[in-house]
């Protein structure tokens, strides 16, 4: 009898219950259910179906997953089983019989559009709950741990690296893609499978011209950290050669020039350009392979490339000697030194120079913060500026090669160079901003390509012209985008650094806003009973929003903020609402072009005196109630005080001073439903098991305490105890985002909180 299923999930997981245990008990179905298929068993890709219609579409849904496995660098299970359960019986394929189509790359679900396609006949057909010899069979097959070996390309290549470096972290780039070309003779994984001989054909390409545009995503894992490459897509490309051709329009009649590119990777940028262009290039980079793809690619075309040939001590230690661009011996280069001496030539760079900074919580260590340029930028420029890779090319590219004022430079950076750290002040003839996405990264955040003229200029803004890349890959236009410089960082102008006469016995507070108990604490634990909450609003732009922006009850232990005070604390909550900008604006085009600023501080504290701005501050209260990133809590603290949340508005325990304040907004329609949603959060709230009626709730602390989850025993997903609640919760925050954008957010731009 065989038996059948209503639900295919049902027989699939008796199926593995029966089979597991004699084919190896110690499977876990997370070891089984991989790539969204129905099972990779040992060398078996398994599909079920409760009653398989048409072999021909079940087929092809599984090479569509073993193609998307190819990609990922996943081996290739030599037996495809179709598995019809309400009939017993599977299907047996071999899947090197289909190579050609696992080697084609699919767009869409697998299990979609599958009728049409024509497979050769099954290997075998086994009945396997009828026929003892075919289960037999069946379970000889599970056993089985062969693989179908895939042939390397540019679809696939990146996959394969990342296992490999993953499985064999020492491993080099050489290692890897490593040829037979030029001095170094060591030959990679690809050419000479070893690690990977059951699963990949040697790749056959003598070189790896093939790859050029994935160089930077084949670098090794310390490559990566060191070498910021991130390299420029050919839209963008196309747009700043338009850029490079306005320079060459500067350049004096009679003169000469040359476009240098210090960083030009595997030429991406060159590699457009005309014969005539590229007669004019001297091109370098500093990784070894990219430099032998450049070499092959452009090397006959550019005026020259350094090195010109490949000498017996070029490749040192996956770097090429001498093309360095932040060394002395760099700096110094003679066929350079010999255009940038000669006043009839003009200078111009053309670069997107390698990005890695330290964020203030991540260091970025790397060679290149030793390096000659650094330390010199370090002279002239204090503090962070000199903690950006990008930074030491900009400053290196006019301290020492733009010299004439009809000499340029078109750059691809984050603005934040210009715009808030003055690393240059010239003058900026046009420029595009580009969305960071597409330089092999998954970040939305605006990239400027500007060119700059080598004349000094003290510009407060200009306009950048926004593109992005639509789904055909096309760059598409998206108006213009203004940047404007920042002067004052807001902590400068808004922090409040009054002196008080606080006891300093008080305590200190984790970033989720619970007390911090651990040693390490930076800030100071000050008491006062005119202290309410401790504001981090952090740093200019807007690289980790979270940990950058804050209320918490106590001195968060980390610092970087101020005690907010019962006198003048209204006036400070602009500044928390500027630093939640970008959760609510996560645009490409505001990511690394927006940013906070104390510029407008006089107009502000201004205009607050004369009391323009009481309705404001008040809407800016409203915000700071209901935003999650307020984490203020009720506790009693270890030195047993008890910390009441004051910058909310549950007043079960009498007012609050934010419900006492809020007494003079003039409500309108927006609060009115704010204030009747959070109504609706504290009342369910109330009716929560761990509801403390001591205490004074913000929205922060009841998310995080009363709306709790247990796992459901099936799904293992995690559902919420208080459905009402958790509802309320969530409807309350979609409003919060529509009354921060429509109410505040016009405002902190006008008083310049955001620029
Ligand atoms: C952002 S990528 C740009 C590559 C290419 N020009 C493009 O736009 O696609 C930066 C390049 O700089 C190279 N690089 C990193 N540090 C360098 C250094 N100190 N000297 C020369 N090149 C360097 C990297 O290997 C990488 O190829």
């Amino acid at each position: 009898m065989i038996k059948k299923f209503n639900v295919e999930l049902e027989g699939q997981i008796e199926f593995y219950e029966q089979y597991l245990k004699i084919i190896n008990p110690l499977l876990t179905y997370d070891d089984i259910f991989r790539n969204n298929t129905d099972g990779i068993l040992n060398g078996n890709l398994l599909e079920f179906k409760l009653n398989i219609t048409d072999l021909n579409a079940c087929l092809f849904q599984t090479i569509k997953y073993l193609s998307s496995m190819r990609i990922k660098g996943e081996p290739i299970p030599a037996n495809i089983l179709l598995i019809s359960l309400n009939t017993a019986t599977a299907y047996v394929y071999n899947s090197a019989d289909y190579l050609k189509y696992i080697e084609t790359v699919y767009v869409g679900g697998a299990s979609k559009k599958n009728v049409g396609f024509l497979a050769y006949d099954y290997v075998s057909k086994l009945q396997y709950a009828e026929n003892q010899a075919d289960e037999f069979s069946l379970i000889q097959l599970l056993r089985e741990n062969h693989y179908t070996k895939i042939h390397i390309d540019e679809n696939c290549i990146v996959g394969w690296a990342e296992k490999y470096y993953r499985e064999n972290p020492q491993a080099r780039k050489s290692d890897f893609i490593g040829d037979s070309t030029g001095k170094v003779k060591i030959i990679g994984e690809i050419r000479e499978p070893n690690k990977f001989r059951d699963y990949i054909y040697a790749y056959e390409g003598k070189d790896n011209v093939r790859f050029q545009y994935l160089m930077d995503k084949l670098n090794d894992t310390i490559q990566k950290k060191n070498l910021g490459a991130f390299y420029t897509p050919e839209p963008y490309v196309d747009k700043s050669i338009e850029l490079v051709r306005k320079a060459i329009a500067r350049v004096p009649q009679g003169n000469d020039y040359i476009i240098l590119d210090r960083c030009a990777g595997t030429g991406n940028l060159e590699i457009r350009l005309s014969d005539e262009e590229l007669s004019h290039c001297i091109v370098s980079t500093i990784e070894y392979y990219e430099y032998k793809v450049l070499l092959e690619l452009i090397g006959s075309k550019v005026r020259y490339i350094i090195p010109p040939t490949e000498k017996e001590d070029t490749f040192n230690m996956g770097l090429v000697r001498g093309a360095d661009a932040l060394s002395e011996e760099y700096i110094n280069n003679p066929v350079i030194k010999q255009y940038i001496d000669n006043p009839k030539c003009t200078i111009i760079l053309f670069e997107n120079p390698p990005y890695a900074e330290s964020n203030g919580t991540t260091s970025v260590k790397g060679a290149w913060k030793k390096s000659f340029v650094v330390s010199e930028m370090k002279k002239e420029n204090k503090g962070k500026v000199s903690n950006d890779l990008g930074n030491a090319f900009i400053w290196s590219a006019f301290k020492y090669y733009l010299r004439q004022p009809t000499d340029s430079y078109i750059v691809y950076s984050p603005i934040k160079y210009w715009k808030a750290q003055h690393l240059i002040s010239k003058v900026f003839i046009d420029g595009f901003a580009f969305n960071r996405r597409f330089f092999h990264t998954n970040i939305d955040a605006c990239i400027s390509c500007i060119l700059w003229g080598n004349e000094e200029s003290h510009m407060e803004t200009f306009d950048l012209k926004g593109y992005n890349i639509n789904k055909q890959n096309e760059i598409e236009y998206v108006g213009v985008l203004s940047i404007k410089k920042i002067n004052f960082v807001i902590s400068e102008k808004y922090f409040d650094n009054r002196c008080f006469d606080d006891e300093m016995d008080g305590i200190s507070c984790n970033l989720n806003g619970t007390e911090y108990l651990a040693k390490k604490n930076c800030v100071q634990k000050r008491f006062n009973e005119n202290i309410i909450g401790f504001l981090i609003c952090n740093g200019t732009g807007f690289d980790n929003p979270d940990l950058n922006s804050g209320i918490t009850i106590c001195g968060r232990y980390d610092g970087h903020g101020f005690f907010l005070r019962t006198d003048n604390y209204l006036e400070k909550l602009p500044m928390f609402c500027a630093s939640r900008y970008i959760t609510y604006n996560r645009e490409w085009t505001e990511r690394a072009r927006i940013m906070k600023s104390g510029d407008g501080a006089d107009k502000f504290f201004r205009d607050v005196k004369n009391g323009i701005l009481t309705q404001f501050l008040l809407k800016c209260l409203v915000f700071t109630c209901f935003e999650m990133q307020n984490h203020m809590r009720t506790f009693i603290g270890s030195d047993n005080r008890f910390y009441r949340n004051n910058l909310c508005l549950d007043s079960t325990n009498g007012e609050t001073l934010a419900s006492k304040d809020l007494k003079k907004l003039k409500a309108g329609k927006k609060e009115n439903e704010l204030l009747e949603m959070w109504e609706s959060v504290l009342r369910w709230a109330k009716k929560t098991d761990k509801y403390n009626s001591n205490y004074t709730y913000g929205v922060y602390q009841i998310f995080a305490e009363l709306n709790t989850f247990t796992p459901d025993e099936e799904t293992g997903e995690n559902k919420p105890d208080y459905p009402e609640l958790n509802g309320a919760l969530k409807s309350l925050k979609q409003k919060v985002k529509e009354y921060y954008n429509s109410e505040i957010v016009p405002t902190l731009f006008e008083y310049e909180f955001l620029k």
